[in-house]
Parts: structure tokens; sequence; C-alpha cells
């Protein structure tokens, strides 16, 4: 994506009801600063365009970045503002958004940036809008409206899809709004915040990955997806009434199931932020049809670098489909994590190889203790590798703890290291010997449409999947403050996990 900045407008009639809308508390942040933590990664420079002194004063208190004051007095201060931005901006390309649309994701966006020629907005709504420096020479003084300007220079109309037209008609005045968009927070007993739900929508897999499903799933390819889209939309709904903004579909496998594509479209227009996917890779064809849809993280499994070896932890000949869909989510600049699974007989002694491939790409590779399950406790003694021997294979090859935060998981449980001289970035998910419980925010739901409070639950409690989404989230936050401190693994308590196939672990 070329360099541009985003301008967000925070004046105009930011009062009503006696509130400035960038200044609404979300969650304790104000409106603005969640707006650009969300879409700062596609901008190379960001300004904050208010229309009083006073204003400029608040914001310049809250961020780092320049604060302009577009000196319209607050009339028209869309039309300033944007006239404004074209004269202050860095670069030549400058995308233009009220701060409270708070609808438009990084995948809109990302449309309008990649569409041309410029200017550019969808289906004659003036915002948000991508402009060039070079149009501040047809601004006429007595000229006010942004879509006859538009018009005017002949724009690039996008048509919205349905679920995108939603998202752009989102809009925040007062903190109802904030609530209505962003929904009641919980938390659980011990004081956690719960934001992040996991969602296994299906138990078949075509896989027989050893450390989970040795003996496979007979017949997957005729055995019926679990949780319905209905089921699966109405958890969403309820979920992100919660307060939830970060949702992961998992399995079994998620891409068998024939609704996945419209699953992540829902989440989307429900207004998720984190929409990721764990996949074993083999079974998705076209990743970019997933993006689309609103996917913006994808996680994969991939073990080995060897096709042998592939063979004999999986059972199965993808390797080279999994590869390829590493390559196409990466030409996708897709937020792309691989999970591995270190195993003393079967990989470990060539994860340097692995390494080695990673090392080229920009993405994180996680390495993941093999966690126990009641059905493969030999298995288990024979294969468990402490993350630390892993950590010391990484230091002598120069990677180094991470001074960086993940952007996406901030509080999640993977310690990360970074190379100076490399894209790829580690990560290591140690539940066994560096257990993550007092920083977990997260809830997931089973194919059989259960709520699991950990992993390693001994039960899973029944929801009323029929019911309104509103009675759905009642029945959850009464669950819920039932979640366990932690889990009790190291001391050999694993719950009823007989395997992670209707868990996605
Ligand atoms: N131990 C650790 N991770 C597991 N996974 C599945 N089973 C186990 C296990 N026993 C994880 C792997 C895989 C993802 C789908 O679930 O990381 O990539």
């Amino acid at each position: 994506m070329d360099k541009a900045t985003l301008a967000l407008l925070v004046g105009g009639r930011s009062e009503r009801m006696g509130q400035d809308k960038g200044l609404l508390p979300v969650r304790g942040k104000p409106l603005v600063l969640r707006q650009i933590s969300r879409l700062k990664p596609l901008f190379q420079n960001i300004l904050i365009i208010c229309s009083s002194l006073e204003q400029k004063k608040q914001y310049e208190k809250l961020s780092e970045y320049r604060v302009i004051c577009d000196d319209s007095g607050n009339d028209h201060a869309a039309y300033y503002g944007l006239i404004c931005a074209l004269k202050n901006s860095p670069t030549q390309k400058v995308v233009v958004l009220p701060v409270d649309a708070i609808g438009v994701d990084v995948a809109l966006l990302k449309k309008l940036l990649s569409s041309h020629p410029f200017p550019a907005a969808y289906d004659g709504t003036p915002f948000p809008s991508v402009w060039l420096k070079e149009h501040l020479h047809h601004w006429t003084a007595d000229e006010r409206s942004i879509l006859n300007l538009l018009k005017e220079l002949s724009f690039t109309e996008l048509k919205s899809t349905a679920c995108e037209d939603k998202l752009l008609k989102v809009n925040l005045n007062t903190p109802e709004d904030v609530r209505a968009y962003f929904g009641e927070p919980v938390q659980d007993a011990w004081g956690r915040q719960l934001n992040y739900l996991r969602l296994s929508i299906t138990e078949n897999c075509n896989m027989a990955c050893r450390y989970c499903l040795p003996q496979g799933f007979p017949g997957w390819e005729s055995a019926k997806a679990l949780l319905s889209f209905e089921g699966i939309s109405n958890i969403l709904q309820a979920f992100r009434s919660l307060g939830f903004e970060k949702v992961r579909f998992t399995g079994g496998e998620p891409s068998l199931h024939p609704n996945l594509l419209p699953a992540i479209t829902e989440a989307r227009s429900l207004g998720y932020e984190t929409i990721s996917l764990t996949t074993n890779g083999s079974y998705i064809r076209n990743c970019s049809s997933l993006v689309e849809a609103g996917l913006t993280h994808i996680n994969i499994s991939l073990d080995t670098i060897h096709e042998r070896t592939f063979f004999k932890i999986t059972g199965n000949k993808h390797f080279s489909k999994v590869l390829a869909l590493i390559d196409q989510a990466l030409e996708l600049k897709m937020n792309v994590r691989i999970n591995t699974v270190v195993l003393r007989t079967q990989n470990f002694h060539e994860i340097s190889d692995l390494l080695e491939w990673a090392k080229q790409r920009p993405l994180t590779l996680r390495f993941i203790e093999l966690m126990p399950t009641n059905l493969h406790q030999a298995y288990f003694k024979e294969n468990w590798v402490s993350n630390e021997e892993v950590q010391r294979m990484a230091r002598s090859l120069g990677y180094e703890p991470s001074s960086k935060l993940d952007g996406l998981e901030p509080a999640g449980p993977a310690l990360l290291y970074d190379h100076p001289q490399s894209p790829c970035r580690l990560g290591f998910i140690s539940p066994l010997s560096c257990n993550f419980c007092s920083r977990c925010n997260r809830l997931r739901v089973t194919a059989q449409g259960k709520l699991r409070l950990c992993l390693f639950s001994e039960n899973d409690l029944a929801l009323p999947l029929q019911e309104s989404p509103e009675v759905l989230a009642k029945t959850i936050r009464a669950l819920l403050v039932e979640k366990q401190e932690g889990h009790i693994l190291a001391q050999g308590h694993m719950g009823n996990v007989a395997h992670f196939r209707g868990i996605g672990g």
C-alpha cells in the first residue's frame, strides 16, 4: 500500500448532548484514540482536525499526533476539515474520516485506497474518502458541499456490500450509542475483562494429527457441521452485546463448515474488530474471499517444513497446499501466524529447518507446548518438550525477547522474540512451563453449542441457542461467574479433554 495520511475529523457538530464525540469514552479510552489504534497500521501519518482552539488544546493533551484547527468556527466543519487536511498532509494521498465513523474498518479503507482514480468514496457518501493534495486547486470559497466537490471531480464511486453499508452507517453521538455498539463489557469473578470469543463451528476434520485426533474423523466428508448458521449468528450477537471485540473461528477444521464465509461476514457487520481463523490450511482454496468477507488474521498449523514428517504427523499429503495457502495469505498482507507443536520424537530434530524457512517471511512462528489430553497420555510423555529448549535454540540464532508489544494481543499468551535482520517473529506459548491464566480474556463455545469456561474445564455448560441473543447473553453473563482462576494442568488435571476436536485448542 502506498504512503497515505489519515485525517480524522473531530470538529463540527460534536457538542451534541454536551459531549465531544472524539472524547466519548469507550472502555475508558477516548474514541479518538481507539480509532487511531485500530487504523494506524494502514497509514504513514495521522492528523487530527478540529474546529476550535479549545478543542485543539484538549486533543493535544490526549495524543502525540498533530492536531490542527480548521478555523471554521464549527460551521460546515467537515468541508473545511477536508481542505485543512489536504493543505497539511505530508503525503500526496489523504483519507478523510469523521472520528465517530467507527464501523469503517481496515478492510473498507484498504478497498478505498486501492481503487482509482481519486477522489474515491462509497455510494454517494462523502466519508470515508480518499483525496490527493492537488485536489485543493478545485476548491472554491463559496462551495460547501463535499458531495458536489466529489461529483465535480468525477470521483470513483465504490459500491458497498450489504455488510459494508451497515458499517458505513454507524456513527456515535452519545454514550448510549457507544453502549449499543460496543456492548456492556463483562468481567469474571477474578476481575479479568473477557473480550475474546473462540468459537468452534464444527468438529469435522480432514486431518489426523497425532497430538489432536490420531484416528482422524471417519466420514468427515459427509458429516454434518454441528453449529447452524443461525446458532453462530445468535452466539456472535450475544457475545458482541457483552463487549466482545475479538472472535476466532476454530474447529475441528472450520473451513469444512459450509457457512464459514457468511459467519465471517456476520462477525464483521456486528462490529467485531479482530476476526481470525485457526486452520490446518488444506481445504481453503481462496483466501482472498475470506479477507473480503472481513477476516483479519489467520493461524495456520504447520509442524514441519519436510513433507515426510508432515505426513507422519498429520496422516495426509496436503503439505504443498498448506505452504501455498501461507504464501497466498502473505501476498494478501494478512496477519499470518503459524502454529507449531514441538514433538520430541517427531519434529524436534528439524526445528532449525522450520526456523530457517520462516526467517525470510513476515509472519509469526508460534511454538506451542504439547498439551496432554486424556486420549494420548503415553504420546504426551514421550513427546513433550519445554519451550525453554526452543527458546535457547532461537537465542543462539540471534532472536531476542521482543521489546515491542504484539499489536493483536497485547495481553495474549505468547512470549515474543524478534530478530534484528528478519521480518519473522517468534511466539512461545507454554501452557505447562509458563501458564498464562492470570491474563485470560477468553471464553469458548464448543461445536456442540456449549459454553466452555476454560480449555481444561470439567464440564461444558448448556446455552439456550434457540432463544434471542438477549436471553443468550444473560445466560452467558450468569454462567461466567463460575470461571476458575486457572487450570491445574501442571498437576496433571486436564478436565475432560479427550481431544481438541470440538474446541479448537
Ligand atoms: N497440544 C498442543 N496444541 C494442540 N493443538 C491441538 N492439539 C494440541 C495439543 N494436544 C493446537 C495446535 C494446532 C491447533 C489447531 O490446535 O496448535 O495447530
